[in-house]
């Protein structure tokens, strides 16, 4: 029995974001983050009190619609997050209280980008496996609360955005669909390349008045070291991915990559030959929502007729950790 998506849906936050409206507030400017990165806006919350669970709600109710399937079928949730409502409990617990289900699992996956690609295998063995039917695989972000808006963070703070998407993962109804092959990796040798240093365990205490002044609860990240390693690694695991479910690449018909950069994945398209019309971004409109940009770009597919039945569609994510992943699935 293979497992496989059964809906995929979607939720971004009204409030538009342009780099202009960046430029306003700290010294950057639309010229440099679109050359840089081709975002061009991203969406943040609108106010104060709104967390990862609660944009994570509709992209939940879409794909469940879109599966045919009610809420109280779903009996495990797995949250990947990198910016989780609170330290603890996961956000996995806070979405099911919203969505009204007491007594259903959750499971939080920390593995920033990757983290729905890390979320979609477990989801996959545990079907396999029998253990749960209806497994909702979400990945939601809020990283407007938690960047520098200074020339400091200017860095990071430009490429972050606010959103959540979702997929209901069962049962394939057939052999010759769903999950195809899924590979991961991680390597901690590039872990501080993109981190977040501070409140962190091993201090006493967790977060100093030094640390708080040189702004170390703020992310830091060396993006010329994760530009090279994201630039080698998607395309080796879409290899791998591609040789274990036994598909040539010119079978693909989508290209739905983590959406980190625009040159990432051109990059990356253009390593693995596909060429752009096979490429999904919506970086520009979104910037980098993290662990919620693979399933935005599915639901987006989904929307638009790009991804339909009998579509094979490949997936790469890299993140922090270092952490990566790629997936094929049969629609
Ligand atoms: N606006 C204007 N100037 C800026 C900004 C900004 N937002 N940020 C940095 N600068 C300045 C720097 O201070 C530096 O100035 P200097 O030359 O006077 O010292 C100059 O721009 C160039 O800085 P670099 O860091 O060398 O710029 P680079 O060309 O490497 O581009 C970028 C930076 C866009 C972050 C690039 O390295 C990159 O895309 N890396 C990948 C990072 C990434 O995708 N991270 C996402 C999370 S991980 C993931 O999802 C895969």
């Amino acid at each position: 029995m293979r497992s496989a998506i059964l809906g995929v849906g979607h939720y971004v936050p009204t409030k538009v974001v342009t780099n202009d409206d960046l430029a306003r507030t700290m010294p950057t400017s639309d010229e440099w983050i679109q050359q840089r990165t081709g975002i061009k806006e991203r969406r943040f919350i609108e106010r104060d009190g709104i967390g990862a669970s609660d944009l994570a709600v509709p992209a939940a109710q879409m794909a469940l619609e879109r599966a045919g399937r009610k809420v109280s079928d779903v009996d495990m949730i797995i949250f990947a997050t990198l910016s989780p409502d609170h330290n603890f409990p996961g956000s996995g617990c806070f979405l099911g209280e919203k969505l009204g289900l007491p007594g259903v699992p959750a499971l939080d996956v920390r593995n920033q980008c990757s983290g729905f690609l890390y979320g979609l295998s477990v989801a996959d063995a545990w079907i396999r496996a029998g253990a749960y039917k209806n497994i909702l695989v979400v990945g939601a972000e809020v990283h407007s609360t938690g960047v520098e808006f200074t020339e400091r963070g200017r860095d990071v703070a430009v490429l972050f955005g606010d959103g959540a998407g979702a997929a209901l993962v069962g049962a394939s109804p057939s052999d010759d669909r769903g999950l195809m092959s899924i590979h991961l990796h991680a390597d901690g040798t590039g872990a501080k390349d993109l981190w977040l240093p501070a409140p962190a365990s091993k201090h006493i205490p967790r977060l100093t008045q030094e640390m708080f002044e040189r702004g170390d609860h703020y992310p830091k990240m060396n993006g010329k070291q994760v530009f090279r390693w994201a630039t080698e690694k998607m395309p080796e695991v879409s290899r791998e991915a591609l040789a274990a479910a036994g598909i040539d690449i010119s079978k693909i018909d989508l290209f739905v990559p983590h959406q980190a950069n625009m040159r990432i994945n051109q990059y990356v398209a253009d390593k693995l030959g596909l060429p752009p019309e096979k490429v999904v971004h919506n970086i520009e409109r979104y910037g980098n929502t993290t662990a919620a940009t693979i399933p935005i770009g599915l639901s987006e597919s989904v929307a638009d007729g790009r991804i339909k039945e009998g579509s094979t569609v490949l997936t790469a994510a890299f993140g922090s950790g270092y952490t990566w992943g790629a997936a094929v699935l049969r629609w």
